[in-house]
């Protein structure tokens, strides 16, 4: 595996690999790297001949300073996890080699609705950050194919909206969207679960066997009961329920009543502990 720091390096490195008619795929991360990276790293050798992957903890998307300077860093582990899974490339920039003129503030990514539910409204500016350095690395990089995890679903159709923003720079990257990885008790494997201790771990379950009991008890009409319900038993549990909702899974339009046919995703974002936890799960395939 070869190590970038420099935009410069890396680019000239990729117009190498373009001029050999190799396709590029790429998997933006933040570092603190689990089984669930590197199911994407897997994913991408299948679609492309050489995997980038970038580690870059982003300043720009975190609205709460603490989180951001809590964020787990394990540089040399995740160099030798994405050695041993066989990534070509990896890009490990600083701050001011991706955001060379301070903090991009000026530029407004047009979001609509999609900034405003969930962790639109629960973190405010977050996908502003994150559109700022995708962008940017997406730039850098111009993969043919781009890995994400579901475990983000919002982030994953914010960065949908974001590639038809970039207009023809985006029209040519090929999203892959792979399933969340979990824990052998159901915890959806994160970053953040590093933070957790044992006891916690375990406890944390309780989010994806919510999203079951979800599934299981779902039925058409109004939705606000099960959603109550729901948080009730996370809030008895200890936790502190951020959102329990369910929302059309193609465009995050929160449902109030189900007709029975909409296509729902479920997502839970809780705090236990003082870690932020997410998990979401497609409860309702549309049948045509
Ligand atoms: O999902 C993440 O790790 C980050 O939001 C991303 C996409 C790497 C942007 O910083």
């Amino acid at each position: 595996m070869i190590l970038f720091k420099k935009i410069t390096d890396l680019r000239n490195w990729l117009e190498r690999q373009r001029k050999n008619g190799k396709s590029i795929g790429f998997v933006p991360t933040m570092g603190a790297l689990y089984q669930g990276h590197l199911s994407l790293i897997e994913t991408s050798k299948q679609k492309a001949a050489v995997t980038v992957c970038s580690i870059f903890v982003n300043p720009t998307q975190f609205n709460d300073p603490a989180d951001f300077s809590k964020y787990p860093v394990t540089i040399e582990k995740d160099i030798e996890l994405l050695a041993a899974a066989g990534t070509t490339a990896l890009f490990l920039p600083d701050v001011p080699e991706i955001y060379p003129n301070g903090r991009p503030e000026s530029k407004k990514y047009e979001l609509g609705y999609l900034e405003t539910v969930l962790d639109g409204s629960s973190r405010p500016g977050h996908f502003q950050g994150v559109c700022t350095v995708v962008e940017r690395l997406l730039e850098i990089v111009a993969p043919d194919h781009l890995m994400l995890g579901q475990k983000d679903y919002q982030q994953c159709l914010v960065i949908t909206r974001l590639l038809a923003l970039m207009g023809n720079a985006g029209n040519g990257i090929q999203i892959h969207i792979c399933p969340t990885l979990r824990e052998e008790n159901g915890l959806a494997m994160s970053s953040r679960n590093m933070r957790l201790n044992e006891a916690d771990r375990e406890k944390a379950a309780l989010i994806h066997q919510s999203l079951l009991q979800i599934r299981e008890e779902l039925q058409p009409g109004e939705l606000a009961p099960l959603k109550h319900k729901i948080s009730g038993l996370l809030s008895s549990d200890g936790f502190q329920p951020d959102y329990v909702e369910l929302a059309n899974a193609k465009t995050l339009a929160l449902v109030e009543v189900w007709d029975g046919k909409e296509e729902l995703v479920a997502l839970i974002a809780a705090f236990l502990s003082g870690v932020r936890l997410i998990d979401n799960m497609l409860v309702h395939k549309a049948t045509e």
